[in-house]
């Protein structure tokens, strides 16, 4: 079985230099951020949501460990302010050589099991429209649909 295990501070920072160009790099593509603004906003909203690292309060930045302890991947959640009762999943990967194993299935599994324990009624995230893998994974393990944002060029 998957567990989910606070990252150390060094693992925080790879985490983080890995993390923030990704996340620029889905804005962008995405639409929602030019190229020139795009790593300047994703360090802005690192340092907004975590303004004391791995340490700050209310929120679980952690590695994922599978059954032999290898490290398969990350998850961060934290509860939201304006929305109490609900435990938003920030961040969540599964490393591709670990993939379509089952692996993500199950973390979510402990991950709804721990939330639960702290109180929490409900999971939330955001998915970027185009993201099929990770919107399969979802809507297998019991996620609704929300809100849908829609766009074209013109
Ligand atoms: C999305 C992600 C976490 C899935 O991890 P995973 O461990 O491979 O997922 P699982 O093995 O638990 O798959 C569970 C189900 O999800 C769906 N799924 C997973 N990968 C899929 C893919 N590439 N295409 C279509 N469906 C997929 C399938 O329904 C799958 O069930 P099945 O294998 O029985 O068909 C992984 O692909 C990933 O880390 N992607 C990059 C980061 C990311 O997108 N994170 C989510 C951000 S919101």
């Amino acid at each position: 079985m998957i567990r989910l295990v606070r990252m150390d501070e060094a693992e925080y920072q790879a985490y983080l230099e890995k993390s923030i160009p990704a996340y620029a790099a889905d804005k962008l593509q995405a639409g929602n951020w030019t190229a020139d603004e795009a790593l300047e906003r994703a360090q802005l909203e690192y340092g907004h949501f975590l303004p004391q690292g791995v340490d700050t309060p209310g929120h679980f930045v952690g590695k994922l460990l599978n059954e032999v302890g290898e490290v398969v991947g990350y998850l961060w959640y934290a509860g939201l302010d304006n929305n109490p009762g609900t435990a938003f999943i920030f961040d969540f990967e599964i490393y591709e050589t670990f993939r379509r194993r089952g692996y993500a299935s199950e973390a979510l599994a402990v991950l709804v099991d721990e939330a639960r324990g702290q109180g929490y009624k409900r999971l939330a995230l955001h998915v970027f429209g185009a993201n099929t893998a990770a919107r399969m994974l979802y809507k297998k393990n019991g996620f609704i649909e929300t809100n849908v944002q829609m766009a074209r060029d013109i």
